[in-house]
């Protein structure tokens, strides 16, 4: 099993002039029950006394450290108060983990492709999954309608490092004009799988090509279209006035 990092899930920093006084809550597992709650006195950086849950009393560390640490040890209230601290911190660690895991973010889906450079080569399919939380996801690959994994690489779940995932899945296929090919995904973020089918541009250059020679040609029109309407306009503005002379 993966081990978490180990986080500081809270942490209360107060320092006067020379002495400095720390606490923090310290845990590897998200169900809190190893977390650590540490109480510390500085002095002048000097580490004179420190109280550790896990070993449940007050430790000194210098010569007066050791002795406020017996005065310590000997106060019920203070003890007490610790391991109401203590507690406190194991509280926390569950209800921030709680709160994250009951949360989930959408994937943003697109699904593209990749032309290869050989038309009679295979042509590669690209369904990416962005922005996703938790990490858990599942991409399939349908080809008319039924699940495919031959010809399918996929990358691992990779961390943005802001919590959030990608993964991208490759499908590798001949284009048949006849074939559906969808990307399925599944996420905690979402009530059902959720299914993208590939709509296919065949030759899309080709598309982008008569789009443009169809809006020089209606340019075309327009044009000549307004020089017979100006040469028409023009002459009749030239007639005008030798009717009034
Ligand atoms: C507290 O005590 C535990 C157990 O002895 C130890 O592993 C941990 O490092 C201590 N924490 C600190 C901050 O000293």
């Amino acid at each position: 099993p993966k081990k978490l990092v180990v986080a500081f899930a809270f942490c209360f920093l107060y320092c006067a002039l020379f002495g400095c006084y720390v606490a923090h809550c310290q845990f590897t597992s998200p169900d809190g029950h190893d977390a650590m709650f540490v109480d510390q006195f500085y002095f002048n950086k000097v580490l004179e006394v420190q109280y550790n849950s896990s070993v449940g009393k007050v430790v000194g560390y210098t010569k007066n450290g050791i002795k406020v640490a017996d005065k310590l040890n000997g106060d019920e209230g203070f003890m007490k108060h610790q391991i109401w601290k203590s507690n406190l911190c194991k509280r926390n660690v569950q209800m921030f983990y709680d709160g994250l895991q009951r949360k989930s973010i959408e994937p943003y889906v697109w699904l593209r492709s990749v032309d290869a450079a050989d038309s009679r080569r295979p042509s590669m399919l690209v369904c990416s999954a962005y922005n996703f939380y938790p990490k858990q996801i599942k991409l399939t690959w349908l080809r008319d309608g039924k699940q495919t994994t031959t010809d399918v690489t996929s990358t691992e779940e990779l961390p943005n490092g802001n919590w959030l995932y990608q993964i991208h899945s490759y499908l590798e296929y001949t284009p048949t004009p006849e074939e559906k090919i969808s990307c399925m995904v599944e996420h905690a973020s979402l009530m059902k799988p959720m299914i993208y089918d590939w709509e296919p541009s065949p030759d899309s250059g080709r598309d982008k090509i008569a789009v443009g020679a169809a809006g020089l040609l209606l340019g075309l029109v327009f044009s000549v279209a307004g020089l017979i309407y100006y040469k028409k306009k023009s002459s009749e503005l030239l007639i005008l006035p030798q009717r009034i002379v």
